[in-house]
């Protein structure tokens, strides 16, 4: 049992904290937002996070798991402390690290046996610089959790990823039997991070404008994705077109590594151009529904789906709202419906897709809930003023759908 530090209750503090309580370590997390502590204290976490609500509850029953505002407790006396605070996007595009130089300002608290380990995603060389104002050993462990599998993906990891001096003791922390460990330098490790999400970004534009030349030359983007995923090399994940890749991640690690590869004075235009088609999806969706629609002034359209992905309520960097942004400008008229979303600025937000689906002149799939696929066709077409799809996701079934008097427009393939 070690006594951890962790230093930030987002959705990796958080789950780093209650995963570690969970393994059997004594745990302090802090952060500085008073009412989110409040809140954990009571068990109440505001993530949609499968799994987590139950161990931050059985953390706090055994005494394992505490939580504090400010910093003191975690750092002072804790044999490691875990950096979980944000690094977002700054002015030029490179990480802004303002919040780990404000938990450094307090590094004279840390035990002098103790070791700092920089979670956060931090451009390559950070561990290096941090190293050189703390007077304890500083480990880069980067953490690959996606958001509404972070339990999941902490307790039962692919690999993990230690660099700088007591790694090895950073990675028993985990007690994950039979999963790949690898140590490496502190800029090693951060490279990894940044590599990761990067290569996936590169992957999902590249998969986006296949599909918009599969629209164009009359080919299908799943037979062609699902035949390209079956050479091991390139493999089937993450091959899904969708209205881009959004989140708290992958827009603002690309941007960093971007400005990083810059600042290195090296070049890196296919970064760029991931992050440029990227940044064109909402354009296209919104011309594809245009063509179908027509001129979206005074046009009630019907948002299904405004978190950046399915299983989360995180609204951040989300594709939906970039549409729904570019359609309001347009003078549409827009209510949306997200499963896992109750309120969103700006937005009337509804609390079912048939709600949503009343009066509209168009659905528009944003978001690849599960539940979007098994919706009452018949009865949304009733509801709805002229019956038409726009799928952006490729979720709702064809021959349903069709056979429900609706026009479907997918993407990358052939409408029905
Ligand atoms: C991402 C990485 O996947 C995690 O490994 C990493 O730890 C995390 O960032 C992080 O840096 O903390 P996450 O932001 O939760 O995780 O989201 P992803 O599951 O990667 O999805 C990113 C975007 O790609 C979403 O907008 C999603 O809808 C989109 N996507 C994903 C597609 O459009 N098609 C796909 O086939 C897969």
């Amino acid at each position: 049992m070690a006594r951890i530090g962790v230093i930030g209750a987002g959705y990796v503090g958080l789950t780093t904290a209650a995963c570690f309580a969970e393994l059997g370590h004594d745990v302090v997390c802090a952060d500085v937002d008073e009412g989110r502590v409040r809140a954990l204290r009571r068990a109440e976490v505001a993530v949609l996070e499968p799994g987590l609500t139950a161990l931050v509850e059985r953390g706090l029953a055994t005494g394992r798991l505490r939580f504090v505002r400010g910093n003191r407790d975690a750092l002072a006396g804790r044999d490691f402390v875990f950096l979980c605070v944000p690094t977002p996007t700054g002015g030029d595009g490179a990480a802004d690290l303002s919040a780990v130089h404000a938990v450094l300002g307090e590094g004279h608290l840390l035990s002098p046996d103790s070791v700092l380990v920089l979670k956060s995603t931090v451009p390559p060389g950070t561990a290096d610089t941090v190293a050189d104002v703390v007077d304890v050993p500083v480990v880069s462990n980067p953490e690959f959790l996606r958001e509404g599998h972070a339990v999941e993906d902490f307790l039962r990891p692919q690999r993990i990823v230690v660099g700088g001096p007591a790694a090895r003791r950073v990675s028993a922390l985990y007690r994950a039997e039979g999963v790949p460990v690898v140590v490496t330098s502190t800029v090693g490790a951060e490279l990894v991070k940044y590599a990761s999400n990067c290569f996936l970004a590169v992957k999902l534009s590249y998969v986006n404008s296949l599909a918009e030349l599969c629209e164009q030359v009359g080919a299908d983007v799943e037979d062609v994705t699902a035949a390209m995923g079956l050479d091991d090399r390139i493999g089937t994940a993450f091959l899904a077109p969708g209205p881009g890749w959004g989140g708290s991640c992958l827009p603002k690690d690309t941007r960093a590594l971007l400005a990083a590869a810059e600042r290195a004075g090296v070049d890196f235009p296919l970064l760029g151009a991931a992050i440029s088609t990227n940044d064109h999806q909402p354009h296209r969706v919104v011309a594809k529904l245009r063509d179908v629609v027509g001129p979206l002034e005074g046009a009630r359209i019907a948002l299904l789906g405004l978190a950046f992905k399915a299983g989360t309520n995180d609204l951040r960097d989300s594709p939906a709202l970039a549409v729904a942004d570019l359609l309001a400008a347009e003078g549409a008229d827009l209510v949306a419906y997200d499963p896992g979303v109750l309120a969103a600025a700006g937005l009337r937000v509804v609390e079912s897709a048939q709600d949503a689906a009343r009066g509209a002149r168009a659905l528009l799939v944003l978001t690849e809930w599960p539940e979007f696929a098994e919706l009452d066709w018949p009865s949304l077409a009733q509801d709805m003023s002229d019956p038409v799809i726009v799928d952006t996701r490729n979720l709702v079934p064809p021959d349903k759908v069709v056979e429900a008097g609706f026009r479907l427009v997918g993407t990358g393939r052939r409408n029905p």
